[in-house]
């Protein structure tokens, strides 16, 4: 029967405390109340494609598995929230072309260590690259990227490297030739990430939550952004300071600018509204 037609039981407010509280305990992921809705459509399909009549058999089904199993990833890929775009608030960009790197450069260090710590399906590691590739080109520095993310679906997608051709309209034309390759004939549809632009840039599963991180590195700089939203403030703390282990000593942290550290304690010093540094380079 077609998902869009077959019936299936509500989810009971007692179901939805349970897998809320899963989600939470698995990503630090908070889902207030008026997810409701949003929660049961996203467990909808899955509870549909493995046979269960509600979403009990479901919830008995997940409770035999073990934690690491592919079921749970699946259940965590299915609640998290991917959105991302191509040069999504811009003005980081302009912020790391005009003043971080200028300032990074006095250090006079030949590698630049970034992680993009939810990179989503790549948009956002890859403009860095794109950004980078450029304001670089003149020099002797190298940079490479780590992305990591929870979710290995949107992970295979950025690994891939492959994006709706309509997407180039985010990009500023000054980096359509440099970064992609545009598909022709039945696969005009689609543009390529260039390898140029891709080699810098590593995926990797991560949790944000699961600590110390598994990262051999430290960063001079780091996205964090569009992910501190889905954290309550006790989850927030905890993940600054992880990300404040993980980065340089003189080094540069972004979340987005509809996130902000100023209600927690943190050991980032505030520079500018959703710019903190650790270290007194910047
Ligand atoms: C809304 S997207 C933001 C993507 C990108 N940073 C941007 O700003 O466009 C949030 C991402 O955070 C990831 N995420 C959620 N919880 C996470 C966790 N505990 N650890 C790592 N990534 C997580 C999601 O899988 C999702 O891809």
């Amino acid at each position: 029967m077609n998902d869009s037609v077959q019936q299936l039981p509500l989810l009971t407010a007692e179901q939805f405390e349970y897998f809320r509280k899963r989600i939470f305990d698995l990503a630090g992921i908070s889902l207030s109340t008026a997810k409701f809705d949003l929660l049961q459509a996203r467990l909808r399909t899955r509870v549909i494609k493995l046979g269960f009549s509600d979403y009990q058999e479901y919830r008995h089904y997940l409770e035999s598995q073990p934690n690491n199993s592919n079921e749970w990833e699946i259940f965590v890929n299915l609640l998290t929230t991917n959105k991302t775009d191509w040069f999504r608030e811009p003005k980081h960009f302009d912020f790391i072309r005009n003043t971080f790197l200028p300032q990074w450069m006095k250090e006079k260090k030949d590698h630049l260590n970034v992680w993009c710590a939810a990179s989503s399906t790549g948009e956002e590691p890859y403009t860095l690259s794109l950004v980078l590739k450029q304001s670089l080109k003149d020099t002797d520095i190298s940079y490479s990227i780590d992305a990591t993310d929870i979710d290995s679906k949107v992970l295979k997608i950025a690994q891939n490297g492959v994006y709706p051709k309509s997407r180039l309209e985010q990009v500023p034309s000054q980096f359509h030739a440099a970064g992609f390759c545009l598909g022709t004939k039945e696969i005009s549809d689609w543009m390529k990430v260039r390898k140029e632009i891709k080699a810098p840039v590593s995926f990797h599963r991560l949790n944000l939550i699961e600590f110390p991180y598994p990262l051999k590195k430290t960063y001079d700089l780091i996205l964090c952004r569009n992910v501190l939203i889905y954290f309550n403030s006790e989850t927030i703390t905890k993940v600054a300071e992880g990300l404040f282990n993980q980065a340089s000593n003189n080094s540069i942290l972004i979340t987005s600018h509809s996130e902000s550290l100023q209600n927690v304690k943190t050991s980032w010093r505030y520079l500018y509204p959703s710019i903190y540094a650790k270290g007194n380079l910047f």
